[in-house]
């Protein structure tokens, strides 16, 4: 008899995206000649640059020869993908990183989600609250949650950390021992920012109580106000406490090619329960290792070319215009009167929906009424009832047309 991993049974309704999926499916199904328009889950439509399709198809072209086929290829990426990260994404901003710090993935969301691996299941997780689904679940999936207390929708060991307008969406030191935190910044989901000021107070409550985080930088190719830090390295004294999570799905719209990157300072050490120290480089490299073959060579190319000059242009050129689009569901909404939050350093706005509503009785409002798609905010914790997020990463032309019907919306 086999005995299934029951932590999974402690996890809480489907993925979040999926059930929004499911439930739009349903509404299509039913109602085949209403037009929806999807602004939830943070997908891009943009095709992909012409950079990154030129290093595809000459790399498709390459690996059909002999002398340029690739079997597997380093599990940690490729030293060419390596060390442009280096030296774009971190030496240009005077950040000191070194290519065997680095490890080219599939996605920020299998990093974020397979991180877990090397952690002991005794240590105590901190979440922002509301939170990117992720975090959450994989640290259930791997026992580190305890009960599901249903009447306050949280878990018993892990720390929430509310994020809502009355703290200005920064939250706050815990006041209990953590071991390991999440921060997300630009976040997902409520859009907003912490300065570099800001963000050391955590690079020093990690210092102070040997705790590590898990920073999710995966928006930062929106962030337009100068004062705000690209990478936590920024931080002085980051690189001993922070792991950080980088994707090029959203900044070159990559989320069906699937690539992105985990940096883990040497420097960035856990303990045995002897208290024997240890890096946590090491451990990820020998997990690499063993659970994953690499990258496909021809994704990686691409990802090369996204530091090009050309491939800069482009991309910005991208950005650009998904953070128009930002404005337009901000000012859209604020015309109509409802407050809002993020959309400037992130394609994500976050609003305040109608007093007396919970946010999926306004996702069925705004799916039935309009035909628009949104992600309640109650879907990225508790903390994130009346709110809800509307995605920048749709088409103009869906964007300006979803803000008209939101206008219509009855009261
Ligand atoms: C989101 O909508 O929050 C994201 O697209 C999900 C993801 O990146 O996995």
């Amino acid at each position: 008899m086999s005995l299934i991993n029951e932590n999974f049974l402690e996890l809480q309704d489907s993925y979040l995206f999926s059930t929004i999926a499911k439930k739009v499916a349903k509404f299509t199904e039913e109602n085949p000649n209403k037009k929806v328009i999807r602004l939830g889950i943070g997908d891009v439509t943009k095709p992909i640059v012409p950079a990154c399709l030129e290093a595809m198809h000459k790399a498709v072209d390459e690996v059909g020869t002999q002398s340029g086929f690739r079997g597997y290829g380093p599990e940690q990426g490729y030293e060419f993908l390596r060390k442009a990260i280096v030296e774009n994404d971190y030496k240009s901003r005077g950040i000191e990183i070194t290519e065997d710090e680095v490890f080219v993935s599939d996605g920020a969301k299998c990093d974020c989600g397979n991180i877990v691996d090397i952690f002991a299941k005794e240590n105590k997780v901190a979440i922002t609250d509301p939170v990117y689904p992720v975090y959450l679940d994989t640290n259930v999936m791997s026992g580190r949650s305890g009960k599901y207390n249903k009447e306050k929708e949280t878990y018993e060991n892990i720390v929430y950390l509310p994020v809502m307008a009355e703290n200005d969406f920064k939250p706050e030191l815990p006041k209990e021992k953590v071991d390991m935190i999440y921060l997300c910044f630009p976040n997902n989901p409520t859009g907003t920012v912490l300065t570099k000021e800001e963000l050391k107070k955590w690079v020093d409550y990690a210092k102070e109580n040997q705790s590590i985080i898990l920073y999710d930088a995966a928006y930062e190719a929106f962030i337009t106000e100068s004062h705000i830090p690209h990478s936590i390295y920024e931080v002085e004294g980051a690189k001993e406490v922070a792991i950080e999570f980088k994707s090029y799905s959203k900044t070159a719209g990559f989320t069906g090619i699937r690539c992105g990157y985990v940096v883990i300072p040497k420097e960035v050490k856990g303990f045995t329960k002897g208290r024997e120290e240890v890096s946590y480089n090491k451990l990820w490299n020998r997990r690499t290792c063993t659970k994953f073959n690499g990258v496909s060579y021809i994704t990686q190319r691409a990802a090369e070319a996204t530091y090009s000059e050309e491939g800069k242009k482009q991309i910005q050129e991208n950005i650009n215009s998904y953070l128009e689009n930002a404005k337009i569901i901000k000012q859209g909404l604020e015309e109509v009167g409802f407050t809002t939050y993020g959309g400037v350093n992130s394609p994500y706005v976050w609003l305040q929906i109608p007093k007396g509503m919970t946010s999926w009785e306004f996702f069925d409002k705004l799916l039935e009424e309009v035909n628009v798609v949104g992600t309640p905010g109650s879907g990225f914790g508790p903390h994130g009832e009346g709110y809800f997020r509307l995605t920048a990463f749709g088409t103009k032309e869906n964007t300006i047309e979803a803000m008209k019907r939101i206008k219509k919306l009855k009261n």
